[in-house]
C-alpha cells in the first residue's frame, strides 16, 4: 500500500471500518538519524469474554537483529523477543496511544469514515504519516514509503475555513467536496490534543498550526503564543512559536521539535507523553498517578540529563500555578528522543484559565503533600524529589514570581493580545491563594 497517496489511505480505511475486523498492525519506526521507516513490531488488539481489551506487542526477530534497533518505549516496551500485553488504555499500549490523535482528530476520521464509534485501531490506521513521534501503523509488513507532500502554510485559509464547518459540524463551505476535506484534512489532523489544529509545513520544516475556535472567549492563539514567550522568560524551555494571520484571523504556528529536515527528509524524535510514563489511564477518575512529583522520578529514570529535566519540570509547575494553567495534565508534558537519548521535550500547551477562586486552585497533576493545590508552600514540599535544595527551590518560585507579576501584561501586549484580553486573561496571574499560610514559613 503506498501511502503517500492519501486516497488510497482513506479507502483502505473504509474498507477496514466497514468490516470492522482490523485486529493486528504493523508497527513502524524511524529509526535515529534515517528518514524511511523499517518495520519495528506487531501489534494485537483482542477482546476477551469479560469484555477487556488486550493489547500485545512483539518485536519482529529481523528487526531485534540489527544493531541500530531502538525501542519503542525504554521502559515499558525494552527491546526483547517476549510478547508484551496490556489491558491499560484499552489495550493499547501507551507509546502507541501517543502516535494517535485525540478529540479533534478522531473527530475528523469520524466525520470522513461517517462513523461515530471507531475501534482503537481504526484510529491508529487512519491518521497519516505527520502524527507525533517517530512511529506509523499499517496492515503491511512493509513500511510505506515517508509522505512527501503535506499541507503548506499558505493552505491555511482553506483549512481554517474546514475546521469550522467541522467545529460546527456545518455543511461544507460552496464549492468544496468532501474528497477535498479528506485530502487536506486527515493530512495533519493526526496530532493530539482537543483544540482545532492542523500541521503544515514551509520552508523551515513543520508546524503545528493552532486555530482560534469562533467562540472562544479571547484570542486563544495570541495568549497561548504570549504564555510561551512569558515561559521563556521565566527560564523555561518553551517550543518556537509565531503568529501568522490568516484572512483576518490569527492562527499560532509552534514550531514541532520531533521533526529535523533534512535533504533526504524528515529525522523525527520518539516521543512519550508523562501519561505513559506514569503508566496511568487518560480519565479524570482514574488520576490517582497524576502528579508531577511522580512524574519527576519517571524523568529521573529514563532522562539522559536527570537533573536539568527535573529541575526545569519543577520550573514548569511553578509556572504553570503562577498562571493558572489548570489544564497541565499528562499529555501536556512529554519526552523525546532524537537519537538514542531521552530528554524532556520543550514546554508545549501553556494556557491561563482566569478562575475565581482566588484562595484554591488546583492543577491537573499532583504538586506535594497537599496534592495538587498550586501553592508556594505545597510546591515546596516535595523540591527534594526534584533534585533541588529547598534554598534554591524557594528562589525558583520567587524568580518566576517576580517575572510573571511585572511581566505578563507587557509581554501579552507586545505579542499582539489585545487590552480587551488581557483584562479578560488578568485573574490567572498570581492569584493570592498561591502565597497563602505560607509567608510565615517562607
Ligand atoms: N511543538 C510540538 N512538536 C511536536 N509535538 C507537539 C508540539 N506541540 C504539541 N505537540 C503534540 O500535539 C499534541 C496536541 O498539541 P496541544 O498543543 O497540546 O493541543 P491542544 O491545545 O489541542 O491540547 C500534544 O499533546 C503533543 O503530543
Ligand atoms: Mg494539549
Amino acid at each position: 500500500m503506498v501511502e503517500s497517496d492519501p486516497g488510497h489511505v482513506i479507502e483502505s480505511c473504509l474498507i477496514m471500518t466497514s468490516n470492522n475486523n482490523a485486529t493486528e498492525c504493523y508497527v513502524y519506526v524511524t529509526l535515529p538519524g534515517e528518514t524511511d521507516f523499517v518495520t519495528a513490531a506487531k501489534f494485537q488488539l483482542t477482546i476477551d469474554r469479560r469484555g477487556i481489551s488486550i493489547g500485545r506487542l512483539i518485536y519482529g526477530r529481523s528487526y531485534l537483529a540489527r544493531d541500530n534497533a531502538v525501542s519503542i518505549d525504554p521502559i515499558e516496551l525494552g527491546l526483547s523477543d517476549k510478547t508484551y500485553t496490556t489491558t491499560r488504555l484499552n489495550g493499547i499500549f501507551g507509546a502507541l496511544r501517543d502516535a494517535s490523535p485525540d478529540c479533534w482528530g478522531r473527530r475528523i476520521i469520524e466525520k470522513h469514515c461517517g462513523k461515530t464509534e471507531l475501534g482503537e485501531m481504526d484510529y491508529l490506521l487512519f491518521s497519516p504519516d505527520d502524527r507525533a513521534g517517530a512511529l506509523g501503523f499499517g496492515l503491511n509488513q512493509e513500511p510505506p514509503a515517508p509522505l512527501q507532500q503535506f499541507n503548506q502554510t499558505m493552505d491555511l485559509e482553506r483549512l481554517q475555513e474546514f475546521a469550522d464547518a467541522i467545529i460546527h459540524d456545518e455543511n461544507l463551505p460552496e464549492g468544496i467536496e468532501v474528497e477535498q476535506v479528506q485530502d487536506v484534512m486527515l493530512a495533519g489532523t493526526s496530532m493530539g490534543g482537543a483544540r482545532p489544529k492542523v500541521v503544515v509545513e514551509d520552508e523551515d520544516g513543520f508546524w503545528v498550526a493552532k486555530l482560534n475556535r469562533p467562540d472562544d472567549k479571547w484570542n486563544y492563539t495570541r495568549v497561548e503564543h504570549a504564555m510561551l514567550k512569558l515561559g521563556r522568560e521565566c527560564g523555561l524551555h518553551t517550543a518556537a512559536s509565531k503568529i501568522t494571520t490568516i484572512g483576518g484571523r490569527d492562527v499560532l504556528l509552534v514550531k514541532r521539535f520531533d521533526r529535523e529536515k533534512t535533504d533526504k527528509g524528515y529525522r523525527r524524535a520518539r516521543m512519550l507523553s508523562a501519561l505513559t510514563l506514569l503508566r496511568a489511564e487518560d480519565n479524570a477518575e482514574n488520576r490517582e498517578k497524576w502528579s508531577y512529583v511522580l512524574l519527576a522520578e519517571e524523568l529521573r529514570r529514563i532522562s539522559s540529563q536527570p537533573k536539568a529535566d527535573a529541575q526545569e519540570l519543577f520550573r514548569r509547575m511553578c509556572f504553570n500555578a503562577l498562571i493558572s494553567n489548570t489544564d497541565d495534565h499528562p499529555r501536556n508534558h512529554a519526552v523525546i528522543a532524537i537519537g538514542l537519548d531521552w530528554i524532556l521535550s520543550p514546554a508545549y500547551d501553556l494556557t491561563p484559565t482566569p478562575l475565581i477562586s482566588e484562595e484554591h486552585r488546583d492543577l491537573a497533576l499532583v504538586c506535594g503533600d497537599m496534592g495538587r493545590y498550586a501553592n508556594a508552600k505545597n510546591l515546596l514540599s516535595q523540591s527534594a524529589r526534584f533534585l533541588l535544595e529547598l534554598n534554591e527551590a524557594k528562589k525558583i518560585i520567587d524568580d518566576i514570581e517576580e517575572t510573571i507579576k511585572h511581566r505578563w501584561y507587557e509581554i501579552a501586549r507586545r505579542e499582539g493580545v489585545t487590552e480587551q484580553d488581557c483584562t479578560r486573561i488578568s485573574k490567572a496571574f498570581n492569584y493570592s491563594g498561591f502565597r497563602l499560610n505560607t509567608h510565615t514559613e517562607n
